[in-house]
């Protein structure tokens, strides 16, 4: 006859193999291994069995626990199994997936690229300043009266402390010459502020691309070519180009400049799309003074500057009738520049 060992071995086995679930499977576990199981419980029989009986019983309640350990781990394994390809069975893929909804870029980041794109063509480098800036830089480096309208209160957006957001990014050109001697050939892309009231055509913030060439002998040709050229590489090379004679505090002359293009809508008429001039040399001299030395000396070096209202170019070039479509985040409106 075998055993007790072996029954309960026996019994184990037979149990283990024909659990139908995780809790069945512990509760064979403990009924057999755990501290009171019944085979556990002969390790403390032991004691009192006699010298001959104790190695053979002690290779039994080996074998045994071996066994019955094993087996739980193979059941366990089959269970699992067994329940993945269940719960894999009940996954239906004929069901739609979860769409990944892809961005695009935002129209004015495009007209942004764009822009950018050209001048870089052109041997521009790109030049970045703070949106928060000192008085100084926004509006005294760049000769503008003390009192200006630009820098009325009911105009420009002031901070407690005196400093202002920039109401163009033309802070950046004096940023540049403060940084580096000439030659100069830099844009600055970026967020301008004014306190306008918003409308189809105003908005607080807005974007422009301002940029800046000092070298010697640059003259007012090299202003044309460069920014006709730009306008015909946005706008078409048919567009027509005019410049007309305006005032800026920091160039001297001044122009702004109107585009005309069939490919336009409205096309017949002429758009005013860039201010610039020629860099006034009260500009240079202003920047000298903060550089503490003689780098722009006006006799020397000359140079162009010029903003483009890049909000402005973008609703030309798309036909963009309102604004605030820019901001309002619209996804019927933003799709069409995918
Ligand atoms: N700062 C002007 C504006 O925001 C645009 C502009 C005009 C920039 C002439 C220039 C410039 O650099 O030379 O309206």
């Amino acid at each position: 006859m075998s055993h007790e060992l072996e029954q309960l071995r026996d019994a184990a086995l037979a149990e283990i193999a024909a659990a139908t679930g995780e809790q069945v499977l512990d509760a064979a576990r403990v009924r057999y291994l755990g501290r009171a199981g019944s085979i556990s419980a002969w390790a403390d029989r032991m004691k009192s069995l006699s010298k001959e009986e104790r190695p053979i019983v002690g290779k039994l309640l080996n074998e045994a626990r071996t066994a019955v350990t094993a087996a739980i781990q193979q059941s366990a394994e089959r269970l699992r199994t067994m329940k993945e390809a269940t719960e894999l069975a009940n996954i239906d893929i004929s069901l739609p997936g979860t769409a990944a909804e892809l961005g695009t870029l935002h129209p004015l980041t495009q007209m942004l690229d764009r822009g950018i794109g050209i001048f870089r063509r052109m041997g521009f480098a790109l030049a970045e300043g703070p949106d928060v800036e000192t008085e100084w830089h926004c509006f005294d480096a760049l000769n503008t009266a003390a009192d200006h309208p630009a820098r009325n209160e009911q105009n420009t957006f002031y901070l407690p402390d005196g400093r202002v957001l920039r109401t163009h990014t033309s802070t950046v050109q004096i940023r540049t010459m403060q940084s580096a001697p000439p030659p100069i050939r830099v844009i600055a892309p970026g967020a301008a502020y004014r306190r306008d009231e918003v409308d189809a055509t105003h908005s607080a913030q807005f974007h422009q691309i301002e940029g800046l060439y000092v070298d010697e002998g640059v003259s007012v040709a090299d202003l044309k070519g460069t920014l006709e050229f730009f306008l015909r590489e946005l706008f078409g090379s048919d567009s027509q180009v005019r410049f007309r004679p305006h005032y800026f505090p920091f160039t001297e002359p001044s122009f702004e400049i109107d585009v005309k293009s069939k490919a336009l809508k409205g096309g017949e008429k002429w758009l005013e799309v860039c201010g610039c001039g020629m860099v006034h040399p009260a500009v240079f001299e202003e920047v000298n003074k903060a550089r503490k030395d003689d780098a722009y000396d006006p006799e020397k070096w000359s140079g162009f500057a010029f903003g483009l209202g890049m909000d402005r170019l973008a609703m030309i070039l798309f036909g963009i009738p309102d604004l605030r479509l820019f901001a309002g985040n619209d996804l019927r409106f933003l799709r069409q520049f995918a």
